[in-house]
């Protein structure tokens, strides 16, 4: 098809994701024909950097020879198949390493296929789990404003971003929202770098005070990605995982963003060195080729649904594509692409080229902060400096640079007023620069009046 008869059918019968659609009128959704490594590239031949891993879910760049070899050879076998009753050999796999890698005491591994479902299951394992030891009151969960945790009624119960939940509130599940950490606007007036978590005094008091109605408290550790990519310290995460050993609440961590290398760790929860009870990854645990999820939890928890069918313990909980065997595959080539291929040692001089830019980008009178962790940076566009007055988000000055930067050739995606990289780990390090360049002269453009 060409360019043309694509966008003809796209316009008349596609309704696309998280877009307002009339937005279309003026700029039309871009073909893409094909990718590779860090490019995506258009009918044109054009290339653009995808400095944001189409959203995070790419790791090791478009059309990776190995995982395509790993996907035709699954398909060769077999594509899919019925995950009750029946098994495959990448599933019991990548379970066994899963377990192997992830924070320690986690042991069993609960199959769904995209971050919303991981989050869904996980919420109700917690609770499933209470019920059936026990403790029934233990109802509800706690999560941090401006938490995301996916667009599915109980992952929106616990997100805390309005712009993708007011208009749903009747619908919502009642839980308790805690103010999380804001670095860049601290109310306490510390640094990121040397704070103890001042903050956290906010969820203290509130689980401390309703600790008996709580099941589990969902967190995204370490960056709140469609926050903002608000960036915040481990002691938090150690200061939680204390909390909820004292009051009996599980801990929940949505890596479903930040997992798979994307800190400069395979899993954020090893800057802390904490482990979570339930721990939930999807987007690059297949290296961005299909949706896949887990749900990773603890001996205990799988106890508590074990018993004779009778007694109607059982988690009752599937996806059609469940533990899809494609899917499997490929995420245990990613695994052994991490390894094999030294991709967390490799990220490091490219985290540094990131380190780099902090100076650059501060220095611009628009900029408020330039935050990073691993490979993932961000940049807070501000009306005023010292105030550090956002813009009003009407004037879409994050939109303003995803239009600039298209035109230079970068895929960026702007959250707000907050211009962010994540490319795939594998970025050759001129094509970070790049992209950083084109991040720079898009903001300069953007802002200049
Ligand atoms: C932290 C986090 N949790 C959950 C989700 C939802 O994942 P999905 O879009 O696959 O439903 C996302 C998606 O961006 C996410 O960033």
């Amino acid at each position: 098809m060409t360019k043309e008869e694509i966008l003809r059918l796209d316009r008349r019968h596609v309704w696309h994701p998280c877009t307002q659609e009339k937005d279309h009128e003026a700029l039309p959704p871009i073909p893409i024909a094909r990718g590779d490594g860090a490019y995506l590239y258009d009918f044109d031949g054009k290339g653009y950097i995808d400095g944001v891993s189409s959203w995070w879910v790419n790791l090791f760049g478009h059309n990776h020879p190995r995982l395509n070899r790993a996907l035709s050879k699954q398909a060769g076998k077999v594509a899919h198949h019925i995950f009750a009753g029946f098994t495959h050999e990448p599933a019991a796999t990548l379970a066994a390493r899963l377990c192997e890698l992830a924070p320690p005491g986690l042991e069993k591994v609960f199959f769904t296929d995209n971050g919303s479902a991981a989050v869904e299951a996980a919420l109700k394992m917690s609770f499933q789990y209470w019920r059936q030891t026990g403790q029934g009151e233990k109802t509800r969960f706690v999560s941090i404003t401006e938490a995301y945790h996916g667009e599915t009624l109980g992952a929106l119960s616990v997100g805390g971003c309005g712009l993708y939940k007011d208009i749903y509130q009747p619908l919502l599940l009642d839980g308790f929202q805690v103010q999380g950490p804001d670095c860049f606007r601290c109310p306490y007036g510390c640094e990121r770098e040397s704070c103890n978590a001042e903050c956290f005094a906010a969820m203290e008091e509130v689980v401390a005070e309703h600790h008996r109605q709580i099941a589990a408290v969902i967190i995204e550790p370490l960056i709140q990605c469609a926050a903002g990519m608000r960036i915040y310290p481990p002691i938090y995460l150690k200061k939680l995982r204390e909390l909820c050993d004292r009051w009996r609440i599980h801990y929940i961590a949505d890596e479903i963003a930040v997992g798979f290398g994307r800190t400069g760790r395979l899993f954020a929860n090893e800057h802390a060195g904490v482990s979570p009870d339930l721990l939930c990854l999807s987007k690059g645990i297949t290296g961005g080729y299909m949706p896949l999820s887990v749900v990773l939890t603890r001996q205990e928890m799988y106890d508590a649904f074990y018993d004779d069918y009778a007694t109607l313990k059982a988690f009752l909980h599937s996806h059609s594509y469940s533990g899809n065997p494609l899917a499997c595959a490929l995420a245990c080539e990613v695994l052994n692409i991490f390894t094999e291929e030294k991709i967390l040692e490799k990220m490091v001089p490219k985290m540094a080229i990131l380190a780099s830019q902090k100076h650059r980008f501060e220095a611009l009178p628009q900029v408020g902060e330039f935050r990073q962790l691993g490979l993932v940076g961000a940049i807070e566009l501000v009306r005023d400096k010292v105030g550090k007055t956002p813009y009003p988000w009407q004037e879409r000055r994050g939109y303003a640079v995803y239009r600039k930067a298209l035109e230079k050739g970068a895929l960026l995606r702007p959250l707000g007023n907050v211009v962010y990289f994540m490319p795939p780990l594998t970025i050759e390090k001129a094509d970070l620069s790049r992209l950083v360049d084109i991040a720079y002269e898009a903001i300069v453009e953007v802002t200049a009046d």
